[in-house]
């Protein structure tokens, strides 16, 4: 049992290991509240327990319960004073800041198990990275998603005590690296927290308050005494909010997401790293991600370069830094926002009884007879996030489903409601599918590419329940077809 003095009111928490989670008890005046608390988050569904009771345990069991999760997080007796104890702990922790240039740490968190991020699947993990400058003024740039505070903390503390930052900032507001600010904000409380005037609003919506936020504009600088960080507003890569902050003396890019990819390792460096993991990463991250604003991209590339900016490092939001070969991070970005037409062809399908699979099969027996290089993805094997990643560098979508109950077969329905939001450009295509007696689903395709902006190649070809020979001669032909364009769209 834990006894806290709070006022003149002495909260009493009992708390029952069970498995990994811990239940809590604290008792005000009239009540006991149970709560579900975790290492470093906790379950705010306590709230429907609440007594009404309005004595003070109760009007302030929101602070009770933050104080409690900071207690827990760093394994400390309540009446330590907070960074005294986390200076202390860490001493002995194994969470350390990792140098990656002179006066310069990554003090982020590796998520070793994320699977999933926003639909897009994250197999190799990834890494939220946080940096801190050590100059006159400290500066924090970034901080972790929320369940990794204690992670990034401790990795501060190895350094310097956080309560040393003099400056925060959010060069992206999406909750993987705001998701701790706030907490750090009301720890710190530093002298100022600076965002892109988007990212200021966009944390006042998160937060519920701008408080605290000092917006910057496009070219701004601020001063960290023996240092200069410089401001680049990067709207809509991806989100409104996001900018850039150049370290000058250090010809150091902070680039939040941009140049990232979602891959966890041990390495804190690209070029520790074997390259074909990187290559894919970072086109899949850059199809899954940032596609959609390739033309965004572009003109970024042009306005990075007209700035005549060195960089000797990039230091993205996640994955690895990269110190070496940046010219060809920059080539490679260039490449995959052009979306250059190659003569490489997708075919994208789901199948019930395997009618539309033997229709993709003779397709993609044409498309190689006419020298296209196939890429061949059942949705039953295939994420969608896979499926993005074989578009980046295609020039033609051939997809194909049956007719479920008058409409697409769900798979298919869930692929191309991503990739359009991805927004692909120019790609050729075609629609493809069997069906039982309605045979819906081929319309339904093709009013999907053609909304995509696919150039629809030839007419949709479609099988009642088996394909017999004359369909199948007929996909062979399309993917023909198809190969032939490509390779004169490649030229
Ligand atoms: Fe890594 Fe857009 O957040």
């Amino acid at each position: 049992m834990i006894q806290v003095h709070i006022g003149h009111t002495i909260c009493r928490i009992v708390e029952q290991e069970q498995e990994r989670e811990t239940t809590t008890e604290i008792t005000c005046t009239h009540a006991i509240i149970k709560f579900n608390i975790t290492l470093s988050s906790i379950d705010f569904f306590f709230h429907r327990y609440l007594c009404t009771c309005q004595s003070f345990i109760c009007k302030n069991l929101h602070k009770i319960i933050k104080f409690l999760t900071y207690v827990r997080a760093f394994r400390v007796q309540p009446n330590d004073t907070f960074f005294q104890k986390t200076r202390r702990e860490t001493m002995t922790n194994f969470y350390k800041a990792v140098p990656i240039s002179d006066h310069v740490f990554w003090v982020g968190a590796i998520d070793w198990n994320s699977r999933d991020f926003h639909g897009y699947t994250t197999r190799r993990g990834t890494t939220y990275n946080a940096y801190l400058i050590m100059a006159d003024k400290i500066t924090l740039i970034d901080t972790v998603r929320i369940p990794f505070k204690a992670e990034m903390l401790s990795r501060i503390a190895s350094v310097t005590e956080p309560k040393d930052i003099e400056i925060m900032v959010s060069n992206h507001s999406e909750m993987d690296h705001s998701g701790s600010l706030q907490d750090l904000m009301a720890l710190v409380q530093p002298n100022a927290v600076y965002a892109s005037a988007m990212g200021a609003k966009t944390l006042g919506k998160i937060f519920h308050t701008e408080k605290g936020i000092t917006p910057l504009k496009d070219g701004d600088s601020i001063h960290l005494g023996n240092m200069t960080l410089a401001f680049l507003e990067t709207r809509m890569l991806h989100w409104p909010d996001s900018m850039f902050a150049y370290l000058k003396e250090k010809k150091l890019l902070f680039s939040h997401d941009a140049f990232g990819m979602h891959l966890a390792t041990s390495e804190r460096f690209a070029d520790e790293i074997d390259r074909t993991i990187l290559d894919y990463e970072g086109a899949t991250y850059y199809a899954n991600i940032l596609l959609p604003y390739s033309p965004l991209v572009l003109k970024l590339m042009e306005k990075v370069t007209n700035l005549h900016y060195e960089f000797d490092m990039i230091a993205p939001d996640h994955g690895p830094i990269w110190r070496k070969n940046i010219d060809k991070v920059f080539e490679n970005y260039r490449a995959w926002a052009l979306q250059k037409p190659t003569k490489k062809a997708v075919i994208v399908y789901s199948t019930m009884w395997h009618s539309t699979e033997l229709m993709a099969r003779a397709i993609s027996e044409g498309l190689a007879e006419g020298g296209a290089s196939v890429r061949f993805l059942s949705l039953e094997h295939n994420h969608r996030s896979d499926v993005a990643y074989e578009i980046l560098d295609a020039g033609a979508l051939i997809v194909g489903s049956p007719t479920l109950n008058n409409n697409l077969f769900p798979a298919t329905a869930d692929v191309l409601t991503y990739l359009k939001g991805l927004r692909p450009r120019n790609l050729i295509g075609a629609a493809f599918g069997s069906y039982g007696w309605s045979g819906e689903s081929v319309r339904q395709l093709r009013d999907i590419l053609n909304d995509m902006k696919v150039e629809i190649v030839g007419e949709d070809i479609t099988a009642q329940h088996v394909p017999d020979s004359d369909v199948l001669t007929q996909c062979f032909a399309l993917g023909v077809r198809i190969a032939g364009m490509l390779a004169e769209r490649a030229e």
